[in-house]
């Protein structure tokens, strides 16, 4: 029995001032015509209604989203704080063990885009068949350039297909990450993950005890309030904060990799959202009232205003409502240093 599980807990820090504290990235129309979230619960077809987990404060734009699009998740769990992907990953699993003792789960984080919806489901089938045997299954992307924002996975066996994993190293720093390019031997983890609910819970009892202690008693004493289900603040607190990479795949040995060829792209920053949309000729990517006159190669973006830009190139301009980034191409991951000052300032 296979349940899609959508993880929806992120705050998309990186996409500011688009994606906001209260309303983040996965809740908003960045690549079609659908929300992030909407696209993600589409993206798969024949299984179980999915499993959602977010941030309580986000329950019903969730449920009102998945609404619009006639999907009825099987549960929606609420996280009272983030304590990043493993324990809210593990509170899907005991999820769908009370659902079906038996249960699969294929993890989708909520802020992917996946071109070939074909050929993805067709790697999932594959996925689920090889997680029977108990194992840990994540799919390998073919790497374009040094990204120190993912995992790097390196396979047993060069194979196109299903292959044990000699190594998962989660966000290597620069160098390590050029390295791993050039040795043509690495692949980037998707960030999705298929095993069996129970033994993705046995492999995170063995290598993160506390994190599986705080969610089990987290779940257990959960509340149901209307259709959601409201875990347990005072245990979900005592779980340490960490990610399924660093927590179990880093450690695990029962990790496999399957290579995909999907037009998979992680819409985390500016430049994934220049990426993946179209361009003029000039290489511009214009969204809004705006234009660019001798300009290449931007991103620019407004709401409420018009924006000209004259003579830049590689620029990210931004403007909503109440605030205006101005940032250079190579240099928007740390667009989340601007959340962390207003955090601390404002
Ligand atoms: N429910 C819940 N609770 N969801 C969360 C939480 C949480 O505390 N933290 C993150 N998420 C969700 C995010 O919304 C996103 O959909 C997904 O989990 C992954 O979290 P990210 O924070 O976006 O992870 P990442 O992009 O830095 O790294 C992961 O994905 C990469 C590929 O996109 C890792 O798996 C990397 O190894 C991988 O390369
Ligand atoms: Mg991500």
């Amino acid at each position: 029995d296979v349940f899609p599980v959508i993880l929806s807990g992120g705050c998309g820090s990186r996409l500011w001032p688009v994606s906001r504290k209260h309303y983040p990235k996965q809740f908003l129309k960045l690549a079609s015509e659908h929300t992030m979230l909407q696209d993600t619960a589409l993206r798969l077809k024949g299984y179980n209604s999915p499993i959602a987990v977010c941030n309580e404060s986000h329950r019903f734009i969730l449920a009102e989203q998945l609404q619009q699009i006639g999907h009825q998740p099987a549960a929606i769990i609420l996280e009272p704080v983030a304590r990043n992907t493993a324990p809210a990953i593990a509170l899907a699993a005991l999820a769908a063990q009370e659902l079906n003792e038996n249960a699969m789960l294929v993890v989708l984080p909520a802020d992917h885009v996946i071109e070939d919806q074909e050929a993805f489901q067709s790697a999932v089938e594959v996925a689920l068949e090889e997680a029977k045997n108990d194992t840990l299954v994540t799919f390998g992307i073919i790497p374009t350039k040094p990204e120190t924002g993912f995992g790097y996975i390196q396979a047993h066996e060069q194979k196109t297909t299903v292959s044990r994993i000699a190594r998962f190293v989660e966000k290597p720093d620069q160098k390590t990450a050029q390295a791993y390019l050039d040795s043509g031997d690495y692949y980037w983890n998707s960030g999705m993950f298929v095993f069996k609910a129970d033994a993705f819970l046995k492999e995170l009892k063995k290598h993160d005890n506390a994190i599986y202690q705080a969610a089990a008693s987290a779940f257990q004493n959960a509340a149901s309030d209307l259709d959601f289900v409201r875990v347990n603040s005072d245990d979900f607190m005592l779980s340490p904060n960490d990610s399924i990479d660093y927590a179990v795949m880093e450690k695990t040995d029962k990790g496999m990799v399957l290579p995909i060829n999907v037009g998979w792209n992680d819409v985390g920053s500016f430049s994934a959202i220049w990426d993946i949309r179209a361009k003029d000729a000039a290489g511009n990517v214009q969204m809004g009232d705006v234009v660019n006159i001798d300009s290449n190669n931007c991103l620019v973006q407004s709401e409420n205003q018009f924006i000209a830009t004259i003579g830049v190139d590689d620029l990210i301009v931004i403007g909503t409502k109440d605030s205006v980034l101005v940032a250079h191409k190579d240099k928007v991951q740390d667009v989340k240093k601007v959340v962390q000052y207003l955090e601390q300032t404002k």
